[in-house]
């Protein structure tokens, strides 16, 4: 169990050119999240939501992690068993970083899941649309492995065992719309920063030891250097 947990959202993968949800021009701007991200939506508005996320996926291919990625990959790679790394992002840029065993709350975009057996088909950045319907296994009906609004999310018990043993916690780019970061402050957690690009109407930056409202690649340095006199200090 980590000591240290650094917990992300899509703000860490703007500067790669991946939309945010709730920011200015962000997908749920564009996008209904009842059509493409709940759950049901694939029984309502199949075919609009597998070409939602074939147009994610295969938007991904081309974007790279930014600094921010590449130093919590680093990190990690460092501090394997002191630092834990949880992402609500969907995209593979933490591995694109080498960073090693990121666990993502809500899905994984180059895979697919069978509806019955619940068996994984990674189909790295192609379109599944008409191309992977059936799955291998079971012949049943496959859909994006993607966590939808209702859906049940079996990694947040991953996040809720790492976040008992933490003694910093760190939220980058999230807005806390969907994981309200707050509610895992508690005395155990000496050092808490949170940096998004401004204030978040869900997440009260009172409660932080550090806020850094700037970019995650401008604020990733100053995060890295309080991690890393942390641990040396206590291990
Ligand atoms: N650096 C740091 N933070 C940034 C940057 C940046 N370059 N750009 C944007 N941000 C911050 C914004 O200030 C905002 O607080 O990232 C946050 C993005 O918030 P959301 O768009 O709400 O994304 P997120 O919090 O990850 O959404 C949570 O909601 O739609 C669902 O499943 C989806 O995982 C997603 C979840």
């Amino acid at each position: 169990m980590a000591r240290v947990v650094i917990l992300s959202g899509a703000g860490i993968s703007a500067e790669s050119g991946i939309s945010t949800f709730r920011d200015e021009d962000g997908l749920w701007e564009n996008h209904k999240i009842e059509e493409v991200c709940t759950n049901g939506c694939l029984n309502r508005f199949r075919e609009k939501t597998i070409k939602f996320y074939d147009m994610l996926r295969v938007g991904l291919k081309t974007k790279e992690p930014n600094y921010a990625h590449k130093i919590v990959a680093k990190l990690k790679n460092r501090y394997p068993d002191n630092i834990s790394v949880i992402t609500q992002n969907i995209d593979d840029l933490f591995e694109k970083a080498n960073c090693k065993d990121v666990v993502h709350l809500h899905g994984f975009l180059k895979e697919l899941r069978c509806e019955n057996c619940g068996d994984i088909l990674n189909i790295k950045y192609k379109e599944q649309f008409e191309k992977y319907e059936n799955c291998p296994n079971c012949d049943s009906l496959l859909r994006p492995n993607i966590v939808f609004f209702g859906d049940p999310a079996p990694k947040y018990q991953d996040m809720y065992d790492e976040l008992l043993n933490c003694e910093v916690l760190v939220v980058i780019g999230t807005s806390g719309a969907v994981i309200n970061t707050d509610m895992f402050l508690n005395p155990k957690i000496k050092l808490s920063i949170l940096n998004n690009l401004k204030p978040s109407r869900y997440i009260n930056d009172r409660l932080y030891t550090k806020v850094l409202y700037t970019k995650a690649s401008l604020a990733i340095d100053e995060i890295a250097k309080d991690i890393e006199e942390y641990l040396s200090e206590k291990y």
